[in-house]
């Protein structure tokens, strides 16, 4: 007896069709699972078989079980697979071929008694479910919310082995969930940090906000205790809220992960993260045999805090230059390579010296001009390069520290970041580009055009800070965001001398 059942497979953020066969004849008994799987995928055989016995199933131990999961050229792995070989065990056992399944994609991990679990990866594959056009989805219960957030398929949410089984065979129906309400996730909770608790930093705080509004780079230096990780952690509640399509793009990363929090089908905020400057190179940009996202990923659409940026070692930072030039990793494996989106706003903050007082005006540095060189040596001109604002935050003066008055709060220069990122939108419509600092030159050449005396003073300070041709492009894009910010439609001299201001002298 022979039936097929479909699942699929996620592969970085892709997904693959899968096709379980099985094929239970009374000859060879035993229990085969081929097609390349996984330690995980070959467990299945031990889970299956308990999770059966405890529904009240009886074991087909007299007769061959041969599955094989298709293609069976790549390999694949996990525990998604569970569910869609017992249901397809159970069709073929129970002799109920003619039922029709065609329509319908199956994935979910089983427990010992039955149960479904938490698995990785459901909204990419609600998505790739929709997309193929599969009339149903069945995911476990835990993850039925995520993939209820796509719409235009039915998700039914699978408890058990004993529930889904009832259902296809018609004993006992399930429904299914209502799908598409998005929005209802978006909420309003306050943010844990807030701009108005930062005395002083005004100039810091103004470049923050443009970092926020055009998702530009930016690197804040300045001696020990100045405030630098106060003001990049208070800067994730001035960012501008995420679209739906955002959203969605960064559950995915998310989801396949398995970083989702639990009653949280979608994640609304931008992301925060900020990894230790330990960190491995798997760590930050991703890999591994099955590739998982890496922490730039996991900070697409929002920031990537890297505190202490000079302790970082040299070699995990150039890993970076790419991704910030393109928005996405490319990490090479055996079977080709993969992508993965890593579009984010880098917030760095450094010393100025090993020991933090070389730019204080009131404390003697302590370092050798050739400690001093070593130290700024450890980040690489290139990487530098893609900063658009390198910020000076100098100790707060007293005055301002012991004053009881809140400074501007976080939701009120939010109200600004929003409107410039509108237009931003509405410029970039219909296109894959979120924000200015993702023109290319193209789109630079359209939109970020100067007047005469804006382009003399760009040029004179290219020539005269012996800039980068990449220096002069984030210039002119760093003015449009300032523009923005502004509400012009143009770019002034003014917006152009700003922009040149947040540029290293060095
Ligand atoms: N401008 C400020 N307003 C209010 N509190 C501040 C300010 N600057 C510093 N602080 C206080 O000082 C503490 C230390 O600041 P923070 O950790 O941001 O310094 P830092 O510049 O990152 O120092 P380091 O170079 O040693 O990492 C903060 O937790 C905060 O309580
Ligand atoms: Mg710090």
């Amino acid at each position: 007896m022979f039936y097929k059942i479909h699942s699929a497979s996620v592969v970085g953020l892709t997904c693959e069709p899968i096709e379980i066969e099985v094929d239970i004849s009374s000859s060879w008994p035993g229990f085969t699972l081929v097609g390349l799987g996984d330690a995980a995928v070959q467990e299945a055989k031990d889970r299956i078989r308990t999770a059966w016995k405890n529904t009240g199933l009886t074991y087909p131990h007299s007769r061959g079980v041969v599955i094989n999961l298709a293609p069976a050229d790549v390999r694949k792995e996990g525990t998604a697979f569970d569910l869609p070989i017992a249901i397809g065990m159970y069709v073929t056992n129970e002799n109920l071929v003619h039922l029709h399944l065609g329509d319908a994609l199956f994935v979910g991990e089983l427990a010992l008694d039955g149960s479904l679990r938490h698995t990785n990866g459901i909204l990419p594959l609600a998505i790739y479910a929709q997309k193929r056009g599969f009339k149903r989805f069945f995911v476990p219960m835990v993850n039925a919310q995520e993939a209820a957030i796509i719409a235009g398929i039915e998700i039914y949410p699978v408890k058990t082995l004993d529930q889904i089984l009832k259902h296809i065979t018609g004993i006992q129906k399930m429904s299914p969930l209502e799908t598409g309400h998005i929005e209802q996730f978006f909420e309003t909770a306050p943010y844990e940090m807030d701009m108005a608790y930062v005395k002083g930093q005004e100039y810091a705080k103004r470049a923050l906000e443009i970092a926020a509004s055009g998702a530009h780079n930016i690197l804040l230096s300045g001696p020990p205790g100045s405030g630098k990780t106060l003001l990049a952690r208070s800067f994730s509640s001035i960012l501008p809220r995420m679209t739906t399509e955002e959203a969605i793009e960064v559950t995915k990363i998310y989801s396949v992960a398995g970083l989702l929090p639990k009653d949280t089908p979608i994640i609304t905020r931008r992301p925060f993260r900020s990894p230790h400057h330990s960190a491995s190179h798997v760590a930050l940009v991703g890999g591994g045999k099955f590739p998982r996202p890496g922490e730039i990923s996991l900070a697409h659409r929002g920031v990537l805090f890297l505190d202490e940026f000079p302790e970082f070692t040299r070699q995990v930072l150039e890993n970076l230059r790419q991704p910030l030039e393109d928005g996405v990793v490319t990490i090479s494996r055996a079977q080709g390579t993969l992508t993965f989106p890593a579009s984010f706003t880098l917030v760095a903050s450094q010393n100025p010296c090993p020991c933090g007082f070389a730019t204080d005006q009131d404390k003697v540095c302590l370092c050798s001009p050739l400690q001093i060189s070593r130290y700024k040596k450890k980040i690489s001109g290139p990487l530098l390069d893609r900063i658009d604002l390198h910020i000076e935050v100098p100790q707060v003066e007293l005055e301002k520290l012991s004053k009881d008055d809140m400074a501007e709060s976080s939701d009120t220069i939010r109200e600004r970041v929003e409107s410039a990122r509108e237009r931003q939108n509405s410029r970039f419509k219909g296109t894959p580009i979120a924000s200015n600092s993702e023109m290319k030159n193209k789109e630079i050449k359209e939109y970020c055009k100067l007047q005469e005396e804006g382009l003399k003073l760009l040029t004179v300070a290219v020539q005269q800070m012996q800039l980068s041709a990449r220096s002069f492009y984030r210039i002119l894009k760093l003015s449009r965001t300032i523009a923005d910010l502004d509400g012009s439609d143009s770019i002034e001299t003014s917006h152009v001398t700003e922009a040149i201001q947040y540029r290293s002298k060095e």
